[in-house]
């Protein structure tokens, strides 16, 4: 970090171009989310160093289960060794660690395996890496709506709203990234990015190396933020 950035305090990021990093070197996509997973905890861990607060990625989202029946097995199993291979090291730098989406959708070991571990990084005070996982901005909207219903709400605003997403409690992106040339948000936090400063990148998710992540840091620092004002 320079000393006149601004640093965001958190950065939301779509981890996109897993599947063509891998086509590129005639591997088979899963590759990739493997080449991708390593870079992820790579980017978190700088995060954290560098005193990011809140790290949001999109790791699967629920359009992503229509993908091979082998993709999505793949990316599952890749998640839950995931857990085993990063959970001390998450536990020693002081993360704690969320997943957000349709648990409903993971369901059995994973879904257990993935709570678990919530529960062992529950009092970690230093970064908070929020996993958006089965997770889709219009699904979290909706049962947003429905939970404050059944809770008793008849009047919505901002703050209402906000109480009954995925990521209650946790504030709004300063920062969303998207690596892999494509420039859309592609139903990911929705409601949340709305004042959101956004960078598109060319680099596939697996190249995205620590002096991507500043060269992003760095833009961000020279936007004005208005807010709408
Ligand atoms: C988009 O690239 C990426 C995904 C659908 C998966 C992202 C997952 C990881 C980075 C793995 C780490 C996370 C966990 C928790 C398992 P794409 O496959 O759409 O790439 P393409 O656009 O080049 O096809």
């Amino acid at each position: 970090m320079k000393d006149n950035q601004t640093l965001p305090g958190h950065i939301a990021v779509i981890m996109d171009g897993n599947g063509r990093w891998a086509g590129k070197r005639l591997l088979p996509r899963t590759a990739g989310h493997a080449a991708g997973l390593k870079r992820f905890a790579e980017i978190a861990e700088i995060c954290s160093d560098i005193g990011v607060k809140y790290l949001t990625v999109y790791a699967f989202s629920t359009e992503n289960i229509n993908r091979s029946a082998e993709e999505v097995s793949g990316l599952f199993s890749l998640a839950y060794n995931a857990i085993d291979t990063y959970i001390e090291k998450l536990l020693k730098k002081n993360i704690r660690a969320k997943v957000i989406g349709d648990v409903s959708m993971i369901g059995g070991p994973l879904l257990q395996k993935i709570r678990a571990a919530e529960q062992k990084l529950k009092d970690c005070t230093g970064m908070t890496l929020c996993i958006a996982f089965c997770y889709g901005g219009r699904h979290e909207l909706a049962q947003a709506v429905n939970a404050a219903v059944s809770a008793g709400e008849r009047e919505f605003d901002d703050e209402t709203i906000g109480r009954y997403l995925y990521t209650a409690g946790i504030p709004d992106p300063d920062l969303l990234i998207r690596t892999g040339g494509e420039k859309r948000l592609s139903n990911f936090l929705l409601y949340q990015c709305a004042y959101s400063e956004l960078y598109f990148c060319d680099t596939l998710w697996p190249d995205f190396g620590r002096s991507e992540l500043m060269a992003a840091i760095e833009d961000y620092s020279k936007r004005k933020r208005r807010f709408g004002r």
